[in-house]
Parts: structure tokens; sequence; C-alpha cells
């Protein structure tokens, strides 16, 4: 059986996609018979001259009425494959398709005019490929016939855009001067352009890599759910799925990811089929296992070469929801089976897709094509969406709508393997609920004196006396105990709030308002907080007073020990503080009182807590 690519043609509007797609049709001899001379024939009817382009046109028209399905989804064979072209009315339906892999693209062919020369639309599309990691690329030099075959033309084209290429970290060795309308190198070698001497266009797709077969691939199966056997006394269990990639076998060693639990297959089930030792990708399949493992619906099952497991993924996402993306929103992404809460925690990119510009943003809008960094809330595993796109892409859902898709690019932060994780039954959410408030973390920082223990001391009094169940973490307080081996060096720091930010994240976890004070003169590790703690649930406060006014106050008379050198890496003085640049509240406590402050907290923190 020969291999099939599936290829897609894109340029910008009026360069000749169509003309060289009818081209590669008719040349190839894929047109249903008689179909070349009905359009023609129409052609003269209607007093109009035959274009190459009106061959997909008529193809379309006639998959709408159902009839020669295939001609009309646009195959043509060479000795080496079958071609499908992937025709999309326009970039934003491509990248739908591309993203929620209801399509996907192995190879482009991208159309520029040689008359007209690079557009807008020519850059664009390059870059669409690019994010959506299609990196065989052939530029076809079109309507070589309007500019007179010259050789220069072609270079000037091909020069200016292998510099664009380059600009996007991508690369084609594969530029062909092209004419679909006078069929110049599409299918056979032109002699009007002697000075060229690669391949036509059939050629160099014949040039391209194939995709290996998925059945060559890493063994994928997303658990779909697992299933006791009725029949008296059969105590077995068998794991069922849609087997996505590669192939499983009776004796094999199998992972489940992200619980990294391991067992062996026993037997391969297949329903309707008797005495199966094997399955492979593209059936819905079982199996049961030597040593019983608890697995459950949503892990994916995989021999020798293993997902990523992560909770933190840069990915490139293209939305639809009629409400725009917003950052600090929590969506529910799906792979596989898997489902996860998730929130956008950094955007890296955002480009319009109908306009294809990019846009400086802080929300993604309906076709919208972005990169950015996603936290889950749970580990999960996947594949890179180059490696098995499978496995590599997701949707995001917003209620019961999927109002985006997303292609993984990288695993960011990935989670040990065989790591034990005893799985408890209660969510945070149901703990907040249970205690009528939500856990946060209200994380003050800044200098020594500044204020930071006096306005938690006093947020603490008042959220308790509203019937809040609330506590606080002070740096002064910790050190003594959990923390008395540390010191103040950066890296002793360091660790003073690596632990704090994790016992703030266990204490939010448990519904808990939970209040920490402590210099934290790095960006870094409040930067760590915040994502331990999860975006949506922390709340710098910059609590900011001159080192000057600091040391005029001295409350325990520090300061004047760092100035004689009795105490050394003091803050402010022997240490560097860095001033919060993406604090939720400042509060300048030259200026503001205790009260004032816990006020201004509470206003901010009204529809959270
Ligand atoms: S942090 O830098 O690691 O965040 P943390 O808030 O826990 O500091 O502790 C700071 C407190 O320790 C100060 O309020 C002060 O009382 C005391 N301290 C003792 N030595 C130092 C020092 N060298 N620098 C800063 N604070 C010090």
């Amino acid at each position: 059986m020969k291999e099939n690519m599936s290829v897609t043609v894109v340029g910008h509007v009026d360069h000749g996609k169509s003309t060289i797609i009818g081209r590669l049709l008719a040349d190839t001899g894929s047109l249903p018979e008689g179909k070349l001379e009905r359009v023609k024939q129409n052609c003269r009817k209607n007093a109009k001259p035959f274009e190459y382009a009106f061959l997909l046109d008529a193809l379309k028209d006639e998959q709408q009425q159902g009839i020669t399905i295939d001609s009309a989804r646009c195959f043509f064979k060479t000795r080496k494959r079958k071609y499908i072209i992937i025709d999309s009315p326009g970039h934003i339906e491509f990248v739908k398709n591309m993203v929620t892999g209801a399509s996907r693209a192995q190879a482009a062919l991208l159309v520029i005019d040689a008359y007209e020369g690079i557009k807008e639309n020519s850059r664009r599309h390059g870059y669409l490929l690019s994010m959506l990691g299609i990196k065989q690329i052939c530029i076809l030099v079109n309507k070589m016939d309007l500019v007179s075959y010259r050789k220069k033309a072609y270079e000037d084209i091909v020069r200016e855009y292998k510099e664009f290429l380059s600009s996007i970290d991508l690369t084609s060795n594969c530029y062909i001067p092209v004419s679909g309308a006078a069929g110049d190198n599409i299918v056979s070698s032109s002699c009007r352009t002697k000075w060229y001497k690669g391949p036509t266009v059939l050629e160099a797709l014949d040039l391209f890599d194939g995709e290996a077969p998925l059945k060559d691939k890493a063994f994928r199966m997303p658990v779909q759910g697992v299933y006791k056997f009725t029949k008296d006394g059969d105590s077995r269990r068998i794991i069922a799925g849609t087997i996505l990639t590669g192939k499983i076998s009776a004796g094999d060693e199998v992972f489940f990811y992200p619980s990294g639990k391991k067992s062996k297959v026993k037997s391969i089930e297949e329903f309707g089929r008797k005495n199966v030792t094997s399955a492979s990708a593209g059936h819905a399949a079982g199996f049961t296992l030597t040593e019983q493992i608890y697995v459950k619906r949503g892990e994916i099952a995989a021999v020798k070469d293993k997902p990523r497991v992560s909770t933190r993924i840069k990915a490139g996402i293209f939305w639809l929801g009629k409400k725009p993306m917003e950052t600090n929103k929590r969506y529910l992404l799906k792979l596989g089976t898997a489902k996860s809460g998730m929130f956008i925690e950094r955007i890296d990119k955002i480009m319009d897709t109908s306009q294809l510009t990019y846009k400086k943003k802080k929300r993604i809008d309906r076709h919208d094509a972005a990169e950015c960094i996603i936290k889950t809330e749970k580990a999960l595993a996947f594949d890179i969406s180059r490696d098995i796109s499978d496995t590599g892409r997701f949707v995001i859902v917003d209620g019961y709508d999927i109002c985006g898709g997303g292609i993984i690019k990288e695993a960011l932060e990935e989670v040990p393997e065989n790591i034990v994780w005893n799985e408890g039954k209660i969510s945070y959410e149901e703990r907040c609920r249970q205690l009528r408030q939500k856990g946060i973390v209200v994380w003050f920082t800044g200098l020594s004196g500044a204020g930071k223990s006096t306005i938690a001391a006093e947020l603490e009094a008042e959220l308790f006396g509203r019937g809040k169940i609330v506590y606080r973490l002070d740096g002064d307080n910790v050190r003594y105990f959990l923390n008395s081996d540390l010191s103040f060096s950066k890296s002793h720091r360091n660790e003073n709030i690596r632990r704090l930010a994790e016992i703030a994240a266990l204490f939010k976890d448990a519904g808990i308002i939970t209040l920490v004070s402590a210099i934290s003169p790095y960006r870094e590790m409040r930067d760590f907080a915040r994502r331990k703690v999860g975006k949506k649930e922390f709340v710098e406060v910059y609590v900011k007073a001159s080192l000057k006014t600091c040391e005029k106050r001295d409350t325990k008379g520090l300061y004047k020990k760092a100035r004689n050198g009795e105490i050394k890496d003091f803050t402010g003085i022997s240490a560097p503080y860095e001033e919060p640049d993406k604090a939720e509240i400042v509060i300048n406590t030259e200026k503001i009182e205790a009260g004032e402050a816990v006020d201004m907290i509470l206003e901010y923190l009204r529809y959270d807590i």
C-alpha cells in the first residue's frame, strides 16, 4: 500500500493556489473521467477563458452534492505516494482544523506571485506554518510567465523570502519557479526556465520525508475506562481505549502515565475477535494485566518510549470562544481522556489570524493564535506535538463548549518519573465550599521594619473577627522553629522562601486564608511562590517604606547593628532588596496607617474571600 501525505497549499489571495492545485490534478491524470473537458466546454459556452482554478471549484461543487468525494478531496498519486490536498476555505479554518486535529498537514506548498512579489500574507502564512510545526515547506514562485521567465525576478524573491524565513527560525531549501497557468515545472520540467536545475513540484513533493505510519510510532492509548469481566468468578479487569499510535502485544511491559505505574500485558481483548495477541493504531481495544494495579480513566498507556509528564506546558493556542481567553480565569483542558483545570500563566505572543498581525495585548480574542505557557492543576501525560501529534494536542473547554485548541511545544518542569502520589478524594473547591471561604495566600514583602508583620497581624484579627479561618506565617517566627537551620545568605533566604511558599500552598489548598510576611527580597523566589500557590490565589502586597524610614524606625535595633557591622548580609544595607514589579497591592507605610492598609487589602479581596 502506498503511503499518504497531506499537503496544504497556502499563499496570498490571487497568487495562484487554486491554479496550481488544478494543474497538479489535471497533469497527474487524477481528475475524474471527462472532467477537464466538461469544464473547458462550460467555459466556451459562457464565453470565458478556461482557467485551471475552475477545476477546483467544479470539484468542490460536486463534493457538496455528495458525488465523487474522493477526487473532490483532491487526491493525486505519484509513484511514491498518494497526496491529499488539504484545502481550507481560509486560514482561520486551516489553523482551527490543525489544532483541533480535524486535519493535519505534513507538508506545505507556499505560493508567491513572481509579478506582485512577496505580500503580507506570504509572510503571515509562513509564520502560521512555523507555529503549527510544519517544517517541510516548498516555496513556489508562481506566474513566471508574467515576468518572462527571468532568472533575476525569481532570485530576488528567493533571497527576500529566505531572509524572512530565517527570522522566524524556519528554513526551506526548496524554491521552484513555476507557472500554474502555463504548467511550467509543476509536473514536468519547463524548457522556458533552462537556468533552473531543481526538481518540479511533483518531484519536490516526493522528496519530502513521509511520516512514519501511526502504527510504527510509540504506543499510546488514553485509558477510556477499566471494566470488570462480568462472568462469575472472573476477577480480571480490562483496560480499554482507542489506540492512537503504535502497537501492543501480549507480554509487553506497559506503563501508565502520569501515575508511572507499570504491569505486563496478559491478554489482548478486541470485541468480536478471538485469539488476538496484538492490537495497533486505529483500533478500539482492551487488554488485561498480569499483575492487578489500580489504573483509571485519563491515564495514557505506553510501552517503552514514554510520554512527558508535567504541570507546565509551552503551547500554541488557537482561540475560538466568543468571550476572549483571560489570563486569570480557570478553564478545563482535555487531552486524550484526561481532564484538568488550567490557567494561562504567561502569554508570549499573540497573533490575530484574520489579519495575521501580532498584537500586544493581555487577553486572547476569538481567532487569535497565541504562544503561551499553561499551568495545569493536575499533572498530565502528553507528547510534544511534532513527535506524536495525537497526544500532543488538547482542547480547551469553558463551561460546556470547546472554545480553543492547542498544540504542545514543550514540557516545562517535568514531574519526575515514578513519584508516588496518593490521590485524596477531596478537592480544593470542595474544601472551600465547606469552609465558606476561598483558600488564598496574601504575601507581604518589603524591607525589615516596613510594617509587614504589623499589617498581617491586623488583617488576621479583622478576618478572624468576620468568622474566617485565617493563619499567619511570619518570617521571624518561622525562622525560630522550622527554619532555624537557615542564615541570611542568598541561598538560605531562598530556601526560607521556598519552604514558606510550600507551606502556604498547602494551607491554601486546605482552604485557609494564609498570610505570609517575610522580606522575600528576591523576585525570582516571590515568583516561585506565586507559581506554587497558583496565580489565581496569590496576592502580593508590597509593604513599602524607604530604607531611611525603616532605619529611623529601627524597631528591633537591627539596622544599628548592621551599620556597625555586627550583623552581616542585612537587607537594604549589605544585601539587596528587589522591588516587586507586579505586586497586586502597594502600601506605602510612610503615608498609610495599618488600619487603612487592612481596608485596602479587604477591598481588593472583596469578591475572593
Ligand atoms: S528573608 O529575607 O529570608 O525573607 P525573613 O523575613 O525570613 O527574611 O527574616 C527577616 C527578619 O529576620 C528581619 O525582620 C529581622 O528581624 C531578622 N534578621 C536578622 N538578620 C537579618 C539580616 N541579615 N537581614 C534581614 N533580616 C534579618
